[in-house]
């Protein structure tokens, strides 16, 4: 595949990957992936990100197919510095003396991607290259979902190049340069397993670009969007809006082999709603991870059940743990509590790997033996009191 025009000025010259079946080992990608890669062609010539490294020959043949010699490039930026988008960067710099650009935060990145140090302009709010009739403005956007990532914007065709920002996995070299194609699930989901756990990092970069006018938005993964693209932006911002509740919200999640962890859930269910804390309890056997991510992404404690089987908490309780990455839980108070037979290494076990996420631990666990009813009234009663003085 050539290089595609999408203005007079600027060429797509990425690569498409429609086979890909999962990113970044847990990411499923039903419709493939694109990296997109742009060439702004003004009185300088200016890259935007490069590919994953497995595509380079086929990015630097697009580059050639519009450029003929790779050294006429004046400037690589690099908004993000994921192997996706500079793996191909290596290579590329064997062709030509461009200068390369990059965020302040990506410096070290850099280096180590390259095994050198080859001092690249680094760039924060407010710097901008000129380079004939525009000029690359760039927007400081961290955590968009590294501590690196920027955002480039071209003042003479009024495109943003956001990078993962705002980009989706979807495949199909017919949508680049249109939206003939319905992506928005894939937009939607991008969000959520990418940029989810950054929503305060999300409101920050839409607020730097409140004001610019945007026509087009060139993301790395997916179609160029140019029909509506400030409808794009509205969703991210919705989707991003913190959510305000007039009550301290508690969630609890339990798995139980004979009914006796689920007697501790339910005892301590009863005992915060009886003191009107917003409550919402699981069972991890049956319950929608989706549906339970939703609810400890706004709660303001998280409580975990599980007995002890072979010296360990089950299954879905370390799924369902390993599933937050998606959602911003630093700081979270988290809670262990379970029945056991005789050894009861759960509940530990559980609040060790909340407090190795960040998590803000209760570290005094609620664990009984064996059989658990109303004769263990008190120490469920105590333990419940501790969290509400943690909340
Ligand atoms: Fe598409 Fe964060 O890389």
């Amino acid at each position: 595949m050539n290089g595609k025009k999408i203005t007079e000025n600027i060429y797509w010259v990425g690569a498409l990957d429609p086979h890909l079946k999962i990113f970044d080992v847990v990411m499923p990608t039903d419709h493939g992936t694109s990296y997109n890669s742009y060439l702004i062609i003004d009185e300088k010539i200016v890259l935007i990100d490069t590919v994953k490294k497995q595509f380079q020959d086929e990015f630097l043949d697009n580059l050639k197919s519009v450029l003929g010699s790779l050294n006429r490039i004046d400037y690589i930026v690099l908004n993000h510095l994921e192997p996706d988008h500079s793996g191909a960067i290596e290579k590329l710099l064997t062709f030509t003396n461009a200068e390369v650009i990059v965020s302040k935060n990506a410096k070290m990145l850099l280096k180590g991607m390259l095994k050198r140090d080859i001092n690249p302009r680094l760039v924060g709010d407010d710097d901008f290259i000129d380079i004939g009739k525009g000029r690359i403005q760039f927007i400081k956007a961290p955590y968009l979902h590294w501590p690196e990532t920027m955002l480039s914007y071209y003042t003479a065709d009024k495109i943003l190049f956001p990078c993962d920002f705002l980009g989706a996995h979807f495949c199909d070299e017919n949508i680049i340069n249109s939206i003939n194609a319905d992506f928005f699930h894939e937009f939607k989901y991008y969000f959520e397993t990418i940029m989810r756990p950054f929503k305060k990092y999300v409101i920050d970069a839409l607020n730097k670009i409140e004001n610019f006018e945007i026509k087009i938005i060139a993301p790395s993964h997916g179609p160029v969007i140019m029909q509506d693209p400030q409808k794009h932006i509205n969703y991210y911002r919705e989707w991003a809006q913190p959510k305000v509740f007039d009550r301290k919200k508690i969630v609890i999640c339990y798995v139980s082999a004979y009914g006796n962890t689920e007697y501790i859930a339910e005892s301590l269910k009863n005992h915060f709603s009886d003191k009107n804390y917003s409550v919402s309890i699981f069972n991890l056997e049956f319950a929608d991870t989706n549906s339970i991510l939703d609810e400890i992404e706004n709660a303001d404690a998280v409580l975990i059940g599980s007995p002890t089987i072979n010296g360990d908490a089950l299954p879905p309780v370390w799924n369902l743990i390993s599933s937050c990455i998606s959602i911003n839980t630093k700081g979270k108070i988290g809670a262990a509590f379970g029945s056991f037979g005789w050894s009861g290494e759960a509940t530990k076990l559980i609040v060790n790997r909340l407090k190795g996420l960040h998590w803000k631990t209760i570290d005094e666990v609620l664990r009984l033996h064996l059989i658990v009813d109303n004769r263990n009234k008190s120490e469920i009663i105590s333990f419940a009191e501790k969290i509400e003085e943690a909340l």
